[in-house]
């Protein structure tokens, strides 16, 4: 493998399900629960908005209860490594919760929002909170009364900083995906866009994925275990 400089990490909610975070499509998955048309697209909000808010309010108490793993904190020691030697690393998660951040890691793209970012409908303003919001919650910018929706990114709407996302993809030497099931676009098809650029590409997950056979190499098992692992194997490659 050429000299790795740059990376880029596509995370998925396998990656935080050590964590203690449900994931959505595994068995006992937050999809088995609930219907994604009701608590995941602006029809759902707009048809039941009570409903959405409490379904965000809850996923957002739990992060207070929950802590990066390890797969978190080796990410975060490989972004200062990489760093340290004029490269990057950049986390493209849909994951909306905080565990790249508490990991450590700085470089963090949240293409599908997050938790702790609200969106007044009213006026347009986001801001930080890790408040339960309901229909009489106050916007403090506009006072507009139950008009804050979460900020997170619903079937249906357009992901974020896309743009960022694929310039990152065109300048890196290595893109690799951990924990995602390969079920959703755009961000399932960022490794064909990798492969495509002819940039190396290796999966870290549970079990193999729907876009498993994209990758050059398949790395099944938990990611607690096996991305410290990968992350460690990288370090000495690179002479650290
Ligand atoms: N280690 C590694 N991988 C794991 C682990 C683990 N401990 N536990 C589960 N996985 C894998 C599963 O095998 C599965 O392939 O993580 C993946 C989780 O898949 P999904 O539940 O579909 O989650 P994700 O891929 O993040 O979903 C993508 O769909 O519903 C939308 O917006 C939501 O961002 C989400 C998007």
């Amino acid at each position: 493998m050429g000299k790795i400089k740059n990376i880029v990490v596509l995370t998925g909610a396998g990656i935080s399900a050590e964590s203690g975070i449900r994931t959505f499509r595994d068995t006992g998955g937050l999809w088995e629960d609930h219907s994604i048309e009701e608590v995941a697209t602006p029809q759902g909000y707009a048809a039941n908005p009570e409903l959405v808010l409490r379904f965000y309010n809850a996923r957002r108490a739990q992060l207070g209860t929950v802590k990066p793993n390890p797969a978190h904190f080796a990410l975060a020691r490989l972004e200062k490594s990489l760093l340290s030697k004029g490269g990057y690393l950049t986390i493209v998660t849909q994951n909306v919760d905080d565990l790249h951040e508490r990991g450590g890691a700085e470089n963090v793209i949240h293409m599908h929002g997050e938790l702790l970012s609200q969106w007044c409908r009213a006026c347009d303003h986001k801001f930080r909170s890790d408040a339960a919001f309901t229909l009489s919650s106050t916007c403090a910018k506009c006072e507009g009364v139950g008009k804050i929706r979460p900020d997170i990114v619903w079937f249906g709407e357009m992901p974020y900083r896309m743009d960022t996302i694929e310039t990152t993809i065109l300048n890196c030497d290595l893109f690799v995906s951990v924990g995602t099931s390969g079920a959703v676009y755009p961000a399932a098809g960022y490794v064909q866009m990798a492969r495509g650029l002819g940039k190396q590409t290796l999966e870290i997950n549970l079990e193999r994925s729907e876009g498993s056979h994209f990758f050059h190499e398949s790395r099944l098992g938990k990611a607690g275990e096996l991305v410290p692992q990968w992350v460690e194997e990288t370090l000495r490659q690179a002479g650290t």
